[in-house]
């Protein structure tokens, strides 16, 4: 099979794909699968294969025969001729049709629905969720109304429009702190990663905060901030998914105040992903319910992360949020939760490229 990956792209969460398809490449079995590497620059540029492996380092090309490091002539999409998506050969006349498409590409254009549309048009099949389910599961706020339509529990949370802050920031700082209270988590609705999100602890951190995360969206989401253990569950699957056991994010040392961007991709030390999560086995089918419902709920496809809040007060169980192409690097959670529920990541991606075919 021609397998097209697709990673870099523009979000602020280009490094983390780069990560995540030198992750994939190396565990997809070279005997089956025909790698073309598509990497999108972080201007938007879709560099040609020789170029996109060079985006990550040579350690990560496959030898294996099947695999095409320098070939330079490939049409990457079959029934769309635009010429931001074709890869024409010297002779400018070669088209292979990739069989599939990995999009391995983290928040906006690549995680929200906009590759996704792409593809459709191009009638490639690929992995992951649809535009709808991509769309939703990327925007903090429509996937909480998702959430909060099928019953299922979340925190306090509030938003308004970068204009609004904007204009009117004591009208905002007002009604945040009226509704929410401190502490608290400023977020980009459409950010992942934890990207420009802040934990505000009073009027002036809010303030910080707010100016901090409107740098990235024109949406901007406040939740009340609460006293939570970190509790992550993988599912995969398409009209019938299947949910991994849980894992955990235990915080070893107290600077790891959240999981922030350094403590999720820096190696930091000050927290370390459990799998399976010391809980219950009450608890352990409680998370997979509400993770398959989490997934039906925002239209999911092929995979996502769901990842929860555990009150440490009140044991209640609440849904932080889902992620339609959860990492895949070597220190994400997705690939772990099914190590640990025996499915290793080469047979987790074969299992990814047969779900993106049905
Ligand atoms: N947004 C990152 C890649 C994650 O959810 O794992
Ligand atoms: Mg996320």
């Amino acid at each position: 099979l021609r397998v097209g990956l697709i990673f870099g792209g523009r979000s602020g969460e280009h490094e983390v794909s780069l990560r995540s398809a030198r992750a994939v490449i190396q565990a997809l079995d070279g005997e089956r699968y025909e790698v073309i590497p598509i990497a999108i620059a972080k201007d938007g540029r879709w560099l040609p294969p020789a170029e996109s492996w060079r985006m990550l380092p040579s350690a990560s090309i496959p030898s294996t025969p099947h695999s095409s490091p320098e070939r330079d002539a490939v049409t990457i999409i079959g029934d769309l001729n635009w010429q931001g998506l074709v890869h024409l050969g010297e002779d400018g006349t070669r088209v292979e049709r990739l069989d599939v498409v990995f999009p391995v590409l983290h928040g906006t254009y690549g995680e929200d629905g906009t590759i996704q549309g792409l593809l459709e048009m191009a009638n490639i099949p690929y992995v992951g969720c649809g535009v709808l389910a991509s769309a939703c599961g990327m925007d903090k706020v429509a996937m909480k109304s998702l959430f909060r339509a099928v019953g299922l529990p979340i925190c306090r949370y509030l938003w308004f429009l970068r204009a609004e802050w904007e204009t009117k920031p004591s009208e905002v700082i007002k009604r945040i702190e009226h509704e929410i209270g401190f502490p608290c988590f400023v977020k980009p609705a459409n950010l992942g990663s934890s990207v420009g999100v802040t934990r505000a602890t009073d009027r002036a951190s809010l303030e910080a905060a707010l100016t901090e995360a409107a740098l990235y969206d024109r949406k901007i989401v406040v939740e009340e901030a609460l006293d939570v253990r970190e509790i992550e569950c993988a599912v995969l699957g398409n009209e019938d998914p299947q949910a991994s056991l849980p894992g955990e994010y235990v915080v070893l040392d107290r600077r790891a105040e959240f999981l922030d961007y350094t403590e999720k991709y820096g190696q930091t030390g000050h927290v370390e992903f459990v799998t399976p999560a010391p809980v219950a086995a009450e608890l352990v089918r409680e998370i997979q319910q509400m993770a398959c419902r989490a997934f039906r709920a925002i239209d999911g496809a092929g995979l996502a992360r769901v990842d929860f809040f555990l009150r440490r007060d009140t044991d209640e169980l609440l849904i932080n949020e889902i992620n339609t192409m959860p990492g895949l690097t070597d220190v994400s959670g997705y690939p772990k939760m099914w190590a640990a529920s025996g499915l290793d990541f080469p047979q987790l991606l074969d299992r990814l490229i047969e779900l993106a075919l049905e």
